[in-house]
Protein backbone atom coordinates (compact mmCIF):
# COMPACT_ATOMS: atom_id res chain seq x y z
CA UNK A 1 0.00 0.00 0.00
CA UNK A 2 3.11 2.26 0.80
CA UNK A 3 5.18 3.20 -1.87
CA UNK A 4 8.80 5.20 -1.42
CA UNK A 5 7.19 7.86 -3.62
CA UNK A 6 8.01 11.40 -1.79
CA UNK A 7 8.54 13.83 -4.08
CA UNK A 8 5.56 15.21 -6.84
CA UNK A 9 5.32 17.37 -9.38
CA UNK A 10 1.32 18.82 -9.81
CA UNK A 11 0.62 19.73 -13.26
CA UNK A 12 -2.52 21.93 -13.64
CA UNK A 13 -2.83 24.74 -11.08
CA UNK A 14 -6.49 25.08 -11.03
CA UNK A 15 -9.34 24.65 -8.56
CA UNK A 16 -8.19 21.02 -8.45
CA UNK A 17 -5.02 21.02 -8.54
CA UNK A 18 -5.12 23.93 -5.61
CA UNK A 19 -7.16 21.28 -3.63
CA UNK A 20 -4.52 18.41 -4.03
CA UNK A 21 -1.72 20.92 -3.39
CA UNK A 22 -3.11 21.59 0.09
CA UNK A 23 -3.92 18.54 0.53
CA UNK A 24 -0.46 17.25 0.29
CA UNK A 25 1.18 20.14 1.90
CA UNK A 26 -0.74 18.32 4.75
CA UNK A 27 1.02 15.09 4.66
CA UNK A 28 4.36 14.58 6.36
CA UNK A 29 6.97 12.75 4.25
CA UNK A 30 5.58 14.33 0.83
CA UNK A 31 7.66 16.96 -0.97
CA UNK A 32 5.41 19.28 -3.84
CA UNK A 33 8.37 20.30 -5.10
CA UNK A 34 7.22 21.80 -8.96
CA UNK A 35 3.45 23.23 -9.48
CA UNK A 36 3.08 23.79 -13.32
CA UNK A 37 0.68 25.38 -15.51
CA UNK A 38 0.80 27.38 -18.79
CA UNK A 39 -1.44 30.00 -16.90
CA UNK A 40 0.50 32.16 -15.08
CA UNK A 41 -2.45 33.18 -13.09
CA UNK A 42 -4.15 30.17 -12.02
CA UNK A 43 -4.79 29.77 -8.42
CA UNK A 44 -2.42 26.94 -7.18
CA UNK A 45 0.68 29.09 -8.50
CA UNK A 46 -0.17 31.45 -5.62
CA UNK A 47 -0.42 28.88 -3.04
CA UNK A 48 2.64 27.24 -4.32
CA UNK A 49 4.44 30.57 -4.22
CA UNK A 50 3.65 30.83 -0.85
CA UNK A 51 5.11 27.34 0.18
CA UNK A 52 8.14 27.36 -1.84
CA UNK A 53 7.14 25.51 -4.73
CA UNK A 54 9.03 25.72 -7.79
CA UNK A 55 6.85 27.12 -10.48
CA UNK A 56 6.65 26.56 -14.25
CA UNK A 57 4.51 28.20 -16.81
CA UNK A 58 6.24 26.80 -20.09
CA UNK A 59 4.51 24.26 -21.95
CA UNK A 60 7.58 21.83 -22.42
CA UNK A 61 7.54 21.37 -18.63
CA UNK A 62 11.53 19.90 -19.06
CA UNK A 63 12.77 20.59 -16.10
CA UNK A 64 9.99 18.51 -14.53
CA UNK A 65 10.21 15.85 -16.32
CA UNK A 66 14.31 15.82 -16.34
CA UNK A 67 14.45 16.11 -12.40
CA UNK A 68 15.50 12.62 -11.10
CA UNK A 69 14.08 13.32 -8.04
CA UNK A 70 10.27 13.24 -9.24
CA UNK A 71 8.75 10.08 -8.37
CA UNK A 72 4.93 10.95 -9.19
CA UNK A 73 3.87 13.56 -11.59
CA UNK A 74 -0.12 14.51 -10.66
CA UNK A 75 -2.35 15.66 -13.96
CA UNK A 76 -4.79 17.49 -13.03
CA UNK A 77 -5.50 19.72 -16.44
CA UNK A 78 -8.14 17.21 -17.50
CA UNK A 79 -6.56 17.25 -20.86
CA UNK A 80 -5.90 13.83 -22.56
CA UNK A 81 -3.49 15.34 -24.42
CA UNK A 82 -1.22 16.55 -21.56
CA UNK A 83 -1.29 12.94 -20.19
CA UNK A 84 -0.14 11.59 -22.85
CA UNK A 85 2.68 13.62 -23.12
CA UNK A 86 3.58 13.09 -19.94
CA UNK A 87 3.71 9.52 -19.90
CA UNK A 88 5.67 9.86 -23.17
CA UNK A 89 8.67 12.68 -21.60
CA UNK A 90 8.82 11.46 -17.87
CA UNK A 91 11.60 9.44 -16.57
CA UNK A 92 11.80 5.49 -16.34
CA UNK A 93 11.57 6.06 -12.56
CA UNK A 94 9.02 8.05 -12.20
CA UNK A 95 4.74 7.75 -12.35
CA UNK A 96 2.13 9.94 -14.18
CA UNK A 97 -1.33 9.39 -12.21
CA UNK A 98 -4.48 11.47 -14.12
CA UNK A 99 -7.17 13.40 -13.05
CA UNK A 100 -9.36 10.52 -12.75
CA UNK A 101 -6.49 8.49 -9.99
CA UNK A 102 -6.18 11.49 -8.74
CA UNK A 103 -9.42 12.44 -7.49
CA UNK A 104 -9.99 8.88 -6.05
CA UNK A 105 -7.16 8.69 -3.96
CA UNK A 106 -8.22 12.51 -2.43
CA UNK A 107 -11.33 11.40 -1.94
CA UNK A 108 -9.93 8.67 0.62
CA UNK A 109 -7.23 10.85 1.68
CA UNK A 110 -10.49 13.39 2.45
CA UNK A 111 -12.41 10.80 4.18
CA UNK A 112 -9.22 9.76 6.40
CA UNK A 113 -8.86 13.59 6.97
CA UNK A 114 -12.86 13.38 8.44
CA UNK A 115 -11.64 10.21 10.58
CA UNK A 116 -8.67 12.17 11.89
CA UNK A 117 -11.14 15.16 12.42
CA UNK A 118 -13.72 13.07 14.09
CA UNK A 119 -11.27 11.19 16.15
CA UNK A 120 -9.54 14.36 17.61
CA UNK A 121 -13.24 15.55 18.33
CA UNK A 122 -13.79 12.58 20.05
CA UNK A 123 -10.55 12.46 22.30
CA UNK A 124 -11.31 16.12 22.96
CA UNK A 125 -14.78 14.79 24.06
CA UNK A 126 -13.65 11.84 26.08
CA UNK A 127 -10.83 13.92 27.90
CA UNK A 128 -13.34 16.48 28.46
CA UNK A 129 -15.76 13.66 30.75
CA UNK A 130 -12.81 11.98 32.21
CA UNK A 131 -12.38 15.89 33.88
CA UNK A 132 -16.02 16.16 34.56
CA UNK A 133 -15.59 12.66 36.60
CA UNK A 134 -12.54 13.40 38.35
CA UNK A 135 -14.35 16.71 39.24
CA UNK A 136 -16.86 14.68 40.60
CA UNK A 137 -14.90 12.06 42.03
CA UNK A 138 -12.91 14.64 43.95
CA UNK A 139 -16.04 16.04 45.08
CA UNK A 140 -17.10 12.85 46.53
CA UNK A 141 -13.75 11.88 47.90
CA UNK A 142 -14.39 15.55 49.93
CA UNK A 143 -17.65 14.86 51.31
CA UNK A 144 -16.38 11.09 52.30
CA UNK A 145 -13.54 12.71 54.04
CA UNK A 146 -15.69 15.65 55.64
CA UNK A 147 -18.19 12.99 56.77
CA UNK A 148 -15.02 10.42 58.32
CA UNK A 149 -13.74 13.35 60.16
CA UNK A 150 -17.50 13.99 61.64
CA UNK A 151 -17.41 10.21 62.44
CA UNK A 152 -13.94 10.63 64.37
CA UNK A 153 -15.43 13.49 66.36
CA UNK A 154 -18.50 11.40 67.41
CA UNK A 155 -16.33 8.45 67.99
CA UNK A 156 -14.21 10.32 70.24
CA UNK A 157 -16.94 12.14 71.76
CA UNK A 158 -18.58 8.69 72.09
CA UNK A 159 -15.16 6.96 73.99
CA UNK A 160 -15.49 10.10 76.28
CA UNK A 161 -18.80 9.46 77.45
CA UNK A 162 -18.14 6.17 78.12
CA UNK A 163 -15.12 6.63 79.92
CA UNK A 164 -16.94 9.27 82.41
CA UNK A 165 -19.28 6.48 82.59
CA UNK A 166 -16.29 3.63 83.49
CA UNK A 167 -14.84 5.97 85.82
CA UNK A 168 -18.45 7.08 87.44
CA UNK A 169 -19.03 3.09 87.73
CA UNK A 170 -15.62 2.43 89.22
CA UNK A 171 -16.45 4.84 92.07
CA UNK A 172 -19.57 4.29 93.04
CA UNK A 173 -18.45 0.32 93.06
CA UNK A 174 -15.28 1.55 94.73
CA UNK A 175 -17.19 3.95 97.08
CA UNK A 176 -19.25 0.53 97.63
CA UNK A 177 -16.66 -1.76 98.77
CA UNK A 178 -15.76 -0.59 102.03
CA UNK A 179 -19.24 -0.10 103.46
CA UNK A 180 -19.75 -4.05 102.46
CA UNK A 181 -16.43 -5.04 104.07
CA UNK A 182 -17.64 -2.89 107.25
CA UNK A 183 -20.77 -4.71 107.30
CA UNK A 184 -18.96 -8.20 106.69
CA UNK A 185 -16.65 -7.96 109.46
CA UNK A 186 -19.68 -6.52 111.97
CA UNK A 187 -21.58 -9.87 110.82
CA UNK A 188 -18.75 -11.95 111.60
CA UNK A 189 -18.21 -10.73 115.25
CA UNK A 190 -21.96 -11.27 115.10
CA UNK A 191 -21.57 -14.83 114.27
CA UNK A 192 -18.16 -15.71 116.51
CA UNK A 193 -20.13 -14.39 119.44
CA UNK A 194 -18.19 -11.60 120.70
CA UNK A 195 -21.18 -9.18 120.75
CA UNK A 196 -23.77 -11.56 122.90
CA UNK A 197 -25.14 -14.37 123.41
CA UNK A 198 -27.34 -14.65 120.08
CA UNK A 199 -30.24 -17.13 119.65
CA UNK A 200 -30.39 -19.70 116.87
CA UNK A 201 -33.00 -17.98 114.96
CA UNK A 202 -30.89 -14.66 114.81
CA UNK A 203 -27.71 -16.79 114.36
CA UNK A 204 -29.23 -18.04 111.22
CA UNK A 205 -31.06 -14.45 110.12
CA UNK A 206 -27.09 -13.11 110.71
CA UNK A 207 -25.63 -16.49 108.57
CA UNK A 208 -28.16 -15.61 105.95
CA UNK A 209 -26.68 -11.66 105.84
CA UNK A 210 -23.32 -12.68 105.90
CA UNK A 211 -24.13 -15.35 102.61
CA UNK A 212 -25.48 -12.31 101.10
CA UNK A 213 -22.83 -10.31 101.68
CA UNK A 214 -20.06 -12.45 100.26
CA UNK A 215 -22.20 -12.86 97.07
CA UNK A 216 -22.53 -8.91 97.09
CA UNK A 217 -18.59 -8.53 97.48
CA UNK A 218 -18.46 -10.82 94.50
CA UNK A 219 -20.43 -9.18 92.85
CA UNK A 220 -18.38 -5.99 93.37
CA UNK A 221 -15.54 -7.00 92.82
CA UNK A 222 -16.64 -8.25 89.56
CA UNK A 223 -18.02 -5.31 88.06
CA UNK A 224 -14.55 -3.65 89.17
CA UNK A 225 -12.95 -5.93 87.33
CA UNK A 226 -15.17 -5.49 83.80
CA UNK A 227 -15.35 -2.19 84.24
CA UNK A 228 -11.50 -1.47 84.87
CA UNK A 229 -10.89 -4.13 81.53
CA UNK A 230 -13.36 -2.35 79.47
CA UNK A 231 -11.35 0.84 79.89
CA UNK A 232 -8.25 -0.13 80.00
CA UNK A 233 -5.19 0.50 77.36
CA UNK A 234 -4.34 -3.05 75.97
CA UNK A 235 -0.67 -1.63 74.91
CA UNK A 236 -0.20 -1.26 78.77
CA UNK A 237 -1.04 -4.51 79.46
CA UNK A 238 1.83 -6.02 81.16
CA UNK A 239 2.21 -9.58 79.10
CA UNK A 240 4.82 -12.27 80.31
CA UNK A 241 5.89 -15.74 78.41
CA UNK A 242 3.75 -18.51 80.82
CA UNK A 243 3.66 -21.95 81.19
CA UNK A 244 -0.14 -22.79 80.72
CA UNK A 245 0.22 -26.51 82.48
CA UNK A 246 1.18 -24.87 85.18
CA UNK A 247 -1.41 -22.16 85.41
CA UNK A 248 -4.02 -24.43 84.34
CA UNK A 249 -2.93 -26.53 87.27
CA UNK A 250 -2.53 -23.83 89.79
CA UNK A 251 -6.59 -22.95 89.09
CA UNK A 252 -7.54 -26.77 89.82
CA UNK A 253 -5.49 -26.64 93.21
CA UNK A 254 -7.54 -23.64 94.39
CA UNK A 255 -10.54 -25.18 93.62
CA UNK A 256 -9.60 -28.87 94.89
CA UNK A 257 -11.93 -28.18 98.53
CA UNK A 258 -14.96 -27.47 96.94
CA UNK A 259 -14.48 -30.16 94.39
CA UNK A 260 -13.09 -32.69 96.75
CA UNK A 261 -16.35 -31.61 99.06
CA UNK A 262 -19.12 -32.50 96.38
CA UNK A 263 -16.79 -35.40 95.45
CA UNK A 264 -16.14 -34.06 91.81
CA UNK A 265 -13.47 -35.31 90.15
CA UNK A 266 -10.86 -33.33 87.69
CA UNK A 267 -9.27 -35.16 85.26
CA UNK A 268 -6.47 -32.47 83.55
CA UNK A 269 -4.45 -34.14 80.89
CA UNK A 270 -1.53 -31.61 80.64
CA UNK A 271 0.05 -30.43 77.04
CA UNK A 272 2.50 -32.95 75.78
CA UNK A 273 3.88 -29.99 73.61
CA UNK A 274 4.53 -26.57 73.55
CA UNK A 275 2.30 -24.56 76.05
CA UNK A 276 4.19 -21.65 76.29
CA UNK A 277 2.34 -18.30 75.47
CA UNK A 278 3.03 -14.90 76.20
CA UNK A 279 -0.14 -13.42 78.30
CA UNK A 280 -1.16 -11.64 81.19
CA UNK A 281 -1.05 -14.60 83.39
CA UNK A 282 -3.78 -12.53 86.08
CA UNK A 283 -6.31 -12.53 83.53
CA UNK A 284 -5.57 -15.54 81.84
CA UNK A 285 -5.87 -17.24 85.59
CA UNK A 286 -9.01 -15.76 86.21
CA UNK A 287 -10.29 -16.60 82.52
CA UNK A 288 -9.68 -20.48 83.32
CA UNK A 289 -10.90 -19.72 87.03
CA UNK A 290 -13.87 -18.70 85.27
CA UNK A 291 -14.36 -21.55 83.09
CA UNK A 292 -13.49 -24.53 85.50
CA UNK A 293 -15.87 -22.63 88.40
CA UNK A 294 -18.72 -22.45 86.09
CA UNK A 295 -18.18 -26.37 85.07
CA UNK A 296 -18.43 -26.86 88.98
CA UNK A 297 -21.15 -24.51 89.43
CA UNK A 298 -23.35 -26.41 87.03
CA UNK A 299 -22.22 -29.89 87.36
CA UNK A 300 -23.51 -32.41 89.80
CA UNK A 301 -22.13 -33.98 92.58
CA UNK A 302 -20.35 -37.27 91.99
CA UNK A 303 -19.46 -36.39 88.30
CA UNK A 304 -16.51 -36.00 86.60
CA UNK A 305 -15.03 -32.79 84.68
CA UNK A 306 -12.26 -32.63 81.96
CA UNK A 307 -9.98 -30.17 81.56
CA UNK A 308 -7.82 -30.87 78.27
CA UNK A 309 -4.45 -28.53 77.16
CA UNK A 310 -3.66 -29.70 73.53
CA UNK A 311 -0.90 -28.17 71.13
CA UNK A 312 -2.35 -26.85 67.89
CA UNK A 313 -4.58 -26.11 65.89
CA UNK A 314 -1.43 -24.92 63.85
CA UNK A 315 0.49 -22.67 66.05
CA UNK A 316 -2.06 -22.50 69.06
CA UNK A 317 -2.41 -24.37 72.10
CA UNK A 318 -6.03 -25.09 72.87
CA UNK A 319 -7.42 -25.25 76.26
CA UNK A 320 -10.45 -27.25 76.55
CA UNK A 321 -13.30 -27.54 79.88
CA UNK A 322 -15.66 -29.93 79.56
CA UNK A 323 -18.20 -30.84 81.98
CA UNK A 324 -21.50 -33.28 82.72
CA UNK A 325 -23.80 -30.74 83.94
CA UNK A 326 -26.72 -28.76 83.22
CA UNK A 327 -25.83 -27.76 80.09
CA UNK A 328 -26.84 -24.63 77.56
CA UNK A 329 -30.42 -24.34 75.90
CA UNK A 330 -29.37 -23.62 72.27
CA UNK A 331 -31.48 -20.35 72.31
CA UNK A 332 -28.96 -19.04 75.44
CA UNK A 333 -25.88 -20.07 73.63
CA UNK A 334 -25.34 -16.46 72.60
CA UNK A 335 -26.39 -14.78 75.46
CA UNK A 336 -24.74 -16.27 78.08
CA UNK A 337 -21.74 -14.09 77.44
CA UNK A 338 -23.40 -10.85 77.85
CA UNK A 339 -23.74 -8.71 80.91
CA UNK A 340 -25.71 -9.90 84.27
CA UNK A 341 -27.04 -12.96 81.59
CA UNK A 342 -28.18 -16.11 83.77
CA UNK A 343 -30.15 -18.55 82.37
CA UNK A 344 -33.35 -20.55 84.62
CA UNK A 345 -31.62 -23.42 84.87
CA UNK A 346 -28.63 -21.74 86.24
CA UNK A 347 -30.23 -20.11 88.53
CA UNK A 348 -31.91 -23.42 90.01
CA UNK A 349 -28.60 -25.03 90.24
CA UNK A 350 -26.85 -22.50 91.89
CA UNK A 351 -28.42 -18.89 93.34
CA UNK A 352 -25.31 -17.24 93.72
CA UNK A 353 -24.24 -15.54 90.75
CA UNK A 354 -23.75 -12.34 89.27
CA UNK A 355 -23.68 -13.09 85.60
CA UNK A 356 -20.17 -11.33 84.81
CA UNK A 357 -18.11 -14.24 85.05
CA UNK A 358 -17.97 -15.29 81.23
CA UNK A 359 -18.22 -11.05 80.46
CA UNK A 360 -15.15 -10.77 81.82
CA UNK A 361 -13.75 -13.85 80.36
CA UNK A 362 -14.37 -13.12 76.81
CA UNK A 363 -13.23 -9.46 77.08
CA UNK A 364 -10.18 -11.35 78.48
CA UNK A 365 -9.99 -13.30 75.59
CA UNK A 366 -10.68 -10.45 73.25
CA UNK A 367 -7.57 -8.83 74.48
CA UNK A 368 -4.95 -12.00 74.00
CA UNK A 369 -6.31 -12.05 70.63
CA UNK A 370 -8.32 -15.45 70.83
CA UNK A 371 -12.60 -16.26 71.35
CA UNK A 372 -14.45 -18.64 73.89
CA UNK A 373 -16.12 -21.31 72.29
CA UNK A 374 -19.05 -23.10 73.37
CA UNK A 375 -20.70 -26.22 72.64
CA UNK A 376 -23.42 -27.38 74.88
CA UNK A 377 -26.59 -29.69 74.96
CA UNK A 378 -29.08 -28.99 78.09
CA UNK A 379 -29.29 -31.65 80.21
CA UNK A 380 -26.10 -33.38 79.26
CA UNK A 381 -22.83 -31.12 79.93
CA UNK A 382 -21.22 -28.08 78.02
CA UNK A 383 -17.50 -27.52 76.88
CA UNK A 384 -15.85 -24.56 76.57
CA UNK A 385 -12.59 -24.16 74.42
CA UNK A 386 -10.21 -21.34 74.19
CA UNK A 387 -6.65 -21.56 71.85
CA UNK A 388 -4.05 -19.39 72.60
CA UNK A 389 -1.45 -18.29 69.89
CA UNK A 390 1.88 -20.21 71.45
CA UNK A 391 5.20 -18.10 71.94
CA UNK A 392 7.09 -17.82 69.02
CA UNK A 393 10.93 -19.33 69.89
N1 LIG B 1 -20.53 -24.87 82.35
C1 LIG B 1 -21.75 -24.34 82.22
N2 LIG B 1 -22.84 -25.15 82.16
C2 LIG B 1 -24.07 -24.63 82.01
N3 LIG B 1 -24.33 -23.31 81.90
C3 LIG B 1 -23.30 -22.47 81.97
C4 LIG B 1 -21.95 -22.93 82.10
N4 LIG B 1 -21.14 -21.87 82.11
C5 LIG B 1 -21.94 -20.80 81.98
N5 LIG B 1 -23.22 -21.13 81.89
C6 LIG B 1 -24.39 -20.24 81.71
O1 LIG B 1 -23.90 -18.97 81.38
C7 LIG B 1 -24.36 -18.01 82.34
C8 LIG B 1 -23.33 -16.93 82.51
O2 LIG B 1 -22.18 -17.45 83.14
P1 LIG B 1 -21.29 -16.47 83.99
O3 LIG B 1 -20.11 -17.22 84.46
O4 LIG B 1 -21.08 -15.26 83.17
O5 LIG B 1 -22.23 -16.04 85.17
P2 LIG B 1 -22.67 -16.86 86.41
O6 LIG B 1 -21.94 -18.13 86.51
O7 LIG B 1 -24.16 -16.96 86.35
O8 LIG B 1 -22.29 -15.88 87.58
P3 LIG B 1 -20.82 -15.39 88.00
O9 LIG B 1 -20.63 -14.10 87.27
O10 LIG B 1 -20.89 -15.20 89.46
O11 LIG B 1 -19.88 -16.46 87.55
C9 LIG B 1 -24.64 -18.84 83.56
O12 LIG B 1 -25.55 -18.21 84.42
C10 LIG B 1 -25.21 -20.09 82.94
O13 LIG B 1 -26.54 -19.88 82.55
MG1 LIG C 1 -19.82 -18.08 86.46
Amino acid sequence: MYSDTNTIGIVGAGAGGEAILANLLEIPGIIVKYMCDINPDAPALELARKNNIQCITDTSLKVLLDDTEVDLIFEITGKDKVFEYLQKNKLPGCNVMGSAAARVMFHMIDTQQKITTELKAYKIMLAERVMERTDELEFVNKELQQQVYSYQILNEKLQEINDEKTKYLVNATHQLKAPFAAIQSYVDILLAGYADDLSDKVIGIVGKIKTRCVLLSQSIKEMLELANLNSCIEENIKMENVCLNSLIAEVIDMVESISEARRIEFEFKQCTGNCMVKCNPDQIKTLVQTLIENALNYSDDNSEIEVTLIEGPSTRVTLTVTDHGIGIAPKNLKLIFKEYFRSNEAVKKSMNGTGLGLSIAKRIAQIHRTDILVDSTLGEGSSFKVAFSLLQE
